[in-house]
């Protein structure tokens, strides 16, 4: 006998697959033909959207590693971070699209855009927020634990602590490794002293780039340098 194949779930859509991934909604998210101002609105909008949703994923993971941290369950917040990581990966590469848009196009796409700016982006905003709870999760284990940061990098490269730490700088990287990218590929697109929409010259992005979640992880590291007999 023949196995049927008709949809079994509930909800919109012609198939369980339109059902479940809800693509029915999902693809009536981007601006119609119809609505376009410029061609290239879909691109853009495209961009951000698929952003907000890996940035989604990003925090969920980074939340519940904060969680982990402070249980001291390394082996659970290793792959919570790695996830996240990657995930900055991703949208710090998807960037390159925008430079398949020539900074006139982007002109007639801005109005589209009303007063919208990045800093309004709820994925960003999650991403400062997890960042720094997942941030007082691990100073909270270094005090609480009386962990020496520099004994653990001489001497101990091999506990999860360890692992831990290294995949929170690689973290933190990722995400500066985004703003660096975001920074560029807005120059090549507006300028260097243009404004944008929410009236911060786009220069002033630079001051952002030195930002640290974990500044113990970045300083341990001159530490070592700075008791190095070598020079
Ligand atoms: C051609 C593309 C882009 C241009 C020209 C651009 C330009 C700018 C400018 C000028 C600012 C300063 C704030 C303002 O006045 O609006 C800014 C901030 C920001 N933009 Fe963009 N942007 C672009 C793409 C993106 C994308 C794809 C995202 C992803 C969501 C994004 C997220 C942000 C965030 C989060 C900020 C706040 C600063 C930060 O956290 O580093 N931007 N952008």
């Amino acid at each position: 006998m023949m196995k049927d194949y008709k949809p079994v779930l509930g909800g919109a859509g012609a198939t369980d697959y339109a059902r479940y991934m809800r693509t029915d909604t999902l693809l009536s998210l981007q601006v119609s033909p119809r609505e376009m101002r410029h061609r290239d609105e879909l691109l853009f909008q495209i961009v951000h959207q698929s952003t907000e949703l890996w940035l989604k994923l990003a925090c969920n993971e980074l939340r519940d590693a904060a969680v982990h941290l402070r249980q001291r369950e390394m082996h659970n917040v290793l792959p919570l971070v790695g996830r996240s990581t990657l995930a900055v990966q991703l949208v710090t590469d998807q960037l390159e699209m925008l430079t398949h848009m020539t900074p006139w196009d982007f002109y007639l796409v801005r109005p589209a855009l009303g007063n919208g700016s990045g800093f309004e982006s709820p994925g960003w905003r999650a991403v400062n927020e997890t960042g720094n709870e997942l941030s007082a999760a691990f100073d909270h284990v270094i005090a609480a634990d009386n962990i020496d940061l520099v004994r653990l990098y001489k001497e101990q490269r091999h506990s999860p602590l360890f692992s831990v730490s290294e995949a929170l700088v690689g973290w933190d990287e990722k995400v500066a490794l985004w703003r660096a990218r975001h920074y560029k590929v807005a120059v090549r697109t507006i300028g260097i002293n243009t404004v944008g929409t929410k009236g911060t010259p786009v220069d002033k992005l630079t001051l952002l780039l030195g930002h640290q979640f974990f500044p113990s992880l970045w300083r341990v590291r001159s530490t070592l340098f700075a008791s190095s007999s070598n020079g």
